[in-house]
């Protein structure tokens, strides 16, 4: 077994005994810090993605420079359906854009199914890079979008505020919904276990956009895909987190598909999950990002806030409730970091003995 100097996040996950609450934020590989963007002026976002030295780069930043007690390896959720066949481009300003979007059988026969080791050999090969940099300093996540979270970006081709193309597929062609989700969810697998091969040491599930649908709709095109994956992902001692946005009608669901840690938005109470799903898991969560924007005095109050609702004992990992935003002062995520450090002990005192 590895041996890491700093594993507060993963004793946290599988709801171990810790000396304090562990402190990791999504996104926090990004264009907040200017250090990530001094590389992203040399090269284009995928390139960075394709480019071992510069993704291992900068997924360390944040460690070095913020202080978080777990690294998110570099990369992007779309990886996959490029990796399937699908021509990827990111605009600035625009965001990620699919100029083909798959909209009926035809575009959908044409995906292909992935081989991790070749199609995305170059995250696996930043992960092996990352964790030889890291040199055991805290715990790398490895992660990957969710079927439908993935989907919706295929059908829509861009983001999206109604998310009409997505819903015509869904309530027009749900037989092709189902087919393409099976073939992206078998590819999530695969890929979430390659990562834990070349050394991840847990995983994230993103479903950003399981809030979109109406309760029924999230069970049937998400949630039962997304059990599916865990189910197959490779255990024990690799902690499995999902976080979905804007679900809270069924997070109670989403605690029995197995995973070991649910991510929460800002809109949900730390203290209500846990009375309802504390038994079965772990919670990350879930400062709201623009908190991040105000003063520190402001951002020590919600955080003190964010740790009193989850209470006493082990299982919260400190987390934004969605990713860190492009504008925020660097300073201020690293003050929250500190005041989470600080004003989380007397949360675990009971645990040490
Ligand atoms: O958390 C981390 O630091 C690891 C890196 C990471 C990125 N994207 C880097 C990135 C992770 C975990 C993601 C996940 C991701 N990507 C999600 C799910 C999480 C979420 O935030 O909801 C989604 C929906 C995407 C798709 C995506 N990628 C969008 C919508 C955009 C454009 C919007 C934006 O934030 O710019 C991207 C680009 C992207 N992915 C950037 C980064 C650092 C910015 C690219 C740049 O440097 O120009």
């Amino acid at each position: 077994m590895e041996k890491l100097k700093n594993d507060l996040f993963l004793r946290a996950c599988l709801r171990k005994p810790v000396e304090r609450t562990p402190v990791w934020m999504m996104r926090q590989a990004g264009r907040y810090l200017p250090e990530y963007r001094a590389v992203r002026a040399k090269a284009d976002f995928l390139t960075m993605c394709k480019t071992p030295e510069l993704a291992a780069e900068v997924t360390i930043q944040p460690i070095d420079l913020i202080g978080t007690d777990a690294a998110i390896i570099f990369s992007d959720i779309l990886v996959i359906p490029e990796a399937m066949g699908m021509t990827l481009e990111m605009h600035e300003g625009k965001g990620p854009i699919f100029p083909s979007p798959i909209r009926d059988e035809n575009a959908a026969k044409n995906l292909k199914l992935i081989t991790p080791e070749e199609d995305l050999g170059y995250v696996l090969d930043a992960i092996k890079l990352t964790k030889k940099e890291l040199d055991g300093r805290v715990p790398l996540i490895g992660f990957s979008g969710a079927p439908w979270t993935l989907l919706t970006y295929m059908v829509e081709g861009r983001g999206s505020k109604n998310f009409a193309e997505v819903k015509k597929l869904i309530y027009n062609n749900p037989n092709l919904a189902h087919d393409l989700l099976k073939k992206i969810s078998d590819a999530v697998a695969e890929y979430l276990n390659a990562q834990i091969d070349a050394g991840a040491n847990a995983v994230q599930i993103f479903d950003t956009w399981g809030g979109i649908l109406t309760p029924r709709d999230f069970r049937k095109f998400s949630l039962d895909y997304i059990s599916d994956i865990v189910g197959k992902i490779k255990r024990p001692d690799i902690p499995v987190i999902v976080f979905a946005k804007g679900v809270h009608y069924k997070i109670e669901n989403i605690a029995k598909t197995g995973c070991d840690v649910l991510g929460l938005d800002w809109t949900m109470s730390l203290k209500k999950v846990r009375k309802e799903v504390g038994d079965h898991c772990a919670l990350q969560g879930n400062l709201d990002p623009t908190t991040l924007y105000a003063d520190h005095e402001e951002i020590r109050k919600r955080v003190k806030q964010v740790l009193k609702s989850y209470g006493k004992g082990s299982g919260h990992i400190f987390n934004l409730g969605h990713g860190i935003l492009p504008d925020v002062p660097p300073a201020n995520a690293k003050a929250m970091v500190e005041f989470v450090k600080e004003e989380s002990v007397k949360y675990h005192i009971q645990d040490i003995d």
